[in-house]
């Protein structure tokens, strides 16, 4: 076996190993190669910051191929129809829409993520965030992720919609379900699980909407039922995977960020002392957080014309490309001793909301969110440490931990 065989070898997300740290498996292939082939996927992967930061724009891919080919032309097989609800679920979803479809939906949800409309909304969220924090310091002892960080982001995110909060529960059950069909190795149980959670989703999300046909509330979802965009109405489908998509993209990321983030400045505790003592602010520590252990550590795109090349390499129509988002962000020809983590980074150009045209609609929301929880948690417990060591969930693309127990005292 070849040096870069052994490298690609250790790149193997059901190796409980890698996930536990997958970062100096993932440095080894960043040096010895900008891109390599995945046999086990049957994809090219990307692991260098330049080559990522560039095919995120390039128009020559996309997210997705059907409004181009047909599954047959590219050689796949149709959909699998066991898990025909998930299909349905996203079928309409940004991240599964290309122009000019995508730019029409786009336009429509853009309007109300605006930073100033985000801003907006920061009273709200301080207030979801106080609660949450009164709760965790009754507590002393508390899980950041199932005390703090899901009922808060998934809060957020259905005040926003226009959500009832008693069905939280519910909505968070289903995403959990949902993303796991999106993992590089998946069990037909688990698909079929997510399958499932799409099937109830969908119909609730229904109901949803004829709810708020008949009592408009002026909140998201009653937005998109009403709106008319330069005479451009949405169907029930898309605003259907519109706000699961902003439910599903909303949640488990922001929720992994703080996560992720905590455990590192608990890692670090020199870097959450600069914090406590105000020498770095939580605005500036959110980017790092961001890129130093990325909550979304790939995404994928389909080749979709001739002619393209990337990392020197030329690609076929067709072919399948995912860019290392976690190998990307340590990359030092991008940024400067990439492994040391430093709160006071203040780097806000690296690719943790990607970039083109899929770029993050929730960034300035997902910025907000984790200031705001970064602020709490230092000014009401600066001695914050850990009570146990956490420990990853056994999934790489979603990259977060199972809990995280903090002490207050
Ligand atoms: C820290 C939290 C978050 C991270 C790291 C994150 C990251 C990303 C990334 C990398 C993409 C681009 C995917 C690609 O290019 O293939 C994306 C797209 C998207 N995100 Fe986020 N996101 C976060 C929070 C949010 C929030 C709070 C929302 C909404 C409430 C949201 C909604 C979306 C949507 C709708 C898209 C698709 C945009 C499109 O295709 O045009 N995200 N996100």
């Amino acid at each position: 076996m070849t040096d870069l065989a052994a490298l690609i070898e250790r790149f193997n997300v059901d190796d409980p190993a890698f996930i536990a740290d997958p970062y100096p498996a993932l440095g080894a292939l960043r040096e010895a190669t900008p891109v390599f082939w995945n046999e086990r996927s049957n994809q090219w992967v990307l692991t260098r910051f330049a080559d990522v930061h560039e095919t995120l724009r390039h128009r020559g891919l996309g997210r997705a191929y059907t409004h181009k080919y047909t599954h047959a032309e590219l050689g796949h097989a149709e959909p699998d129809s066991r898990w025909a609800d998930f299909h349905q679920h996203e079928a309409w979803s940004l991240l599964c829409l290309e122009p000019p479809d995508h730019t029409r939906l786009r336009r429509l949800v853009a309007k109300v993520f605006t930073p100033r409309a985000v801003a907006a909304l920061r009273p709200d969220i301080e207030g979801y965030s106080e609660e949450l924090l009164d709760r965790c310091a009754e507590l002393g002892t508390f899980d950041l992720l199932a005390d703090y960080a899901q009922p808060y982001s998934v809060a957020v995110i259905c005040s926003m919609l226009g959500v009832p909060r008693e069905d939280t529960q519910l909505l968070l059950d289903w995403s959990h379900a949902i993303v796991k069909m999106y993992e590089l190795s998946t069990t037909d149980e688990v698909r079929a699980a997510a399958n499932q959670a799409a099937a109830e989703y969908i119909a609730y999300t229904r109901d949803l909407i004829a709810a708020k046909r008949s009592n408009p509330d002026g909140l998201l979802v009653s937005e998109l039922v009403q709106v008319e965009d330069e005479g451009d109405t949405l169907t029930e489908d898309e605003i259907v995977s519109t706000t699961m998509v902003l439910l599903e993209a909303g949640h488990e990321a922001t929720v992994n960020t703080l996560g992720n983030g905590v455990r590192a400045l608990m890692k670090h505790p020199a870097e959450w002392a600069r914090l406590v003592e105000g020498g770095v602010d939580a605005k500036t520590a959110v980017e790092e957080l961001l890129r130093w252990d990325a909550p979304l550590q790939l995404f994928e795109r389909w080749v979709l014309e001739p002619g393209v090349e990337i990392a020197g390499r030329p690609m076929q129509v067709g072919d399948e490309v995912v860019m290392l988002f976690g190998s990307a962000e340590r990359d030092p020809r991008r940024f400067d001793d990439p492994d040391r983590f430093d709160v006071g980074r203040g780097d806000t150009a690296h690719i943790g909301f990607g970039g083109g045209i899929h770029f993050c609609v929730g960034a300035p929301l997902a910025r907000q969110e984790l200031a705001v929880s970064l602020e709490g948690l230092v000014a009401r417990f600066p001695n914050l440490s850990l009570a146990d060591e956490p420990e990853y969930q056994p999934t790489f693309v979603i990259r977060g931990l199972k809990q995280l127990l903090l002490s207050t005292t």
